[in-house]
């Protein structure tokens, strides 16, 4: 790091010192409403989290490993689609280990002051909760390699000669950080983290137990049945299951019903564009594009998200792996193809080119 950027982080320390509450939680956190009905249906502690069972039993040794140890956490990366539950299982990580839980994300980060700052204010055993990791600056992430390496910070105070380094000490303390991207973050990054946890996407019976548990929560009646078609229909992903469970509940509330039926949910799918195999009107768009304007592919991300009008992040981050994972999509080094299953789905013939297996 430059010695400028020391210095800028040295003041920014003596500066904030006493405001530890403020420095604590960036601004990057706002209470949205969809936060705070999210946050009431997060599972709390590990064994009311479902799914995700490789990532729990290696969480629970490694807890366990550092309790005895009297130590923090190692740190610990968690990666995967948006929605799949790095967040909570961030907060429970705090919650099993007994420690408080810091939150940032990589872009409120803007200088290595707020990082220097969010560190200094750490206390033993603290959890800080780096959100969106693969977006912070390479000058910030410099700072952060000491920090976790061994739990002090290098500074330069001074400029030229007559510039001092100094070492200040922190509290140990354990990073989670979070990432859509895990091929984004650099190298000397990934590799300060002992542990780090991919987030699958969720099988259909667990999604089942999701949609129960938040229907629990909710004090919502499902009619037979019902629970398994919203969960065919949330991209296995948790986060949409609670957000189809509230729309589903509005629109019986409205309707005066105090169970959901089946005729109920199929109608609120209905409205909200989502059908059978649980893709929404995006996800059909971009598949539509490659096919009708691109007779299948490969299309450039860059030209698929213009047509779409959609930012390629969010084509990659959130509909892409998704639509890969089931089936629809095919990546290739020349872009984006729709495969034999597009086809069937968007009720087109399958071509004859599209005979091979590389596509069915
Ligand atoms: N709500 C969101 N994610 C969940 C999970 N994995 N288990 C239980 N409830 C959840």
């Amino acid at each position: 790091m430059r010695a400028a950027d020391f210095m800028v982080c040295f003041a920014y320390m003596v500066i904030t010192r006493d405001t530890r509450k403020q420095t604590a939680v960036t601004p990057a956190k706002t209470a949205r409403e969809s936060d705070a009905f999210e946050q009431t249906l997060r599972p709390r502690m590990i064994a009311d989290y479902i799914g995700q069972s490789d990532v729990k039993s290696h969480l629970l040794v490694h807890m366990e490993a550092a309790r005895k140890r009297s130590e923090p956490l190692g740190h610990t990366l968690l990666h995967g689609a948006p929605g799949l539950g790095k967040t909570t299982l961030a907060h429970i990580i705090g919650r099993e280990m007994n420690a408080q839980v810091r939150v940032t994300s990589g872009p409120a980060i803007e200088k290595p002051g707020d990082l220097a700052s969010l560190l200094t204010n750490l206390e033993s055993g603290d959890v800080l909760f780096i959100d969106e990791i693969h977006r912070m600056r390479p000058a910030i992430e410099e700072v952060l390699y000491s920090a976790m390496e061994d739990y002090c910070l290098d500074l330069v105070i001074g400029k030229g000669p007559t510039a001092r380094s100094m070492r200040l000490e922190l509290k140990p303390f354990t990073l989670v950080g979070a990432t859509t991207k895990a091929g984004a973050i650099s190298a000397p990054l990934r590799d300060r983290f002992p542990h780090v946890f991919k987030l699958s996407f969720y099988t259909r019976e667990e999604m089942e137990q999701v949609v129960e548990r938040t229907s629990r929560i909710l004090q919502i009646q499902l009619a037979g049945g019902v629970a398994d078609r919203i969960a065919c229909s949330c991209r296995a992903t948790p986060r949409i299951a609670n957000r189809l469970v509230r729309s589903v509940r509005d629109f019986a509330q409205v309707k005066s019903e105090s169970t959901i039926t089946m005729d109920r949910v199929r109608s609120t799918l209905d409205a909200l564009g989502i059908d059978e195999a649980g893709l929404d009107r995006t996800d059909r768009a971009i598949l539509s594009a490659i096919v009708d304007k691109f007779g299948g592919g490969p299309v450039g991300l860059s030209t698929l998200a213009a047509i779409t009008a959609e930012e390629e992040d969010t084509l990659e981050d959130v509909y892409e792996p998704y639509l890969l994972q089931q089936g629809y999509l095919h990546r290739t080094p020349k872009g984006r193809m729709a495969t034999r299953q597009a086809y069937e789905l968007l009720g087109l013939n399958v071509p004859d080119t599209m005979q091979s297996a590389l596509f069915s």
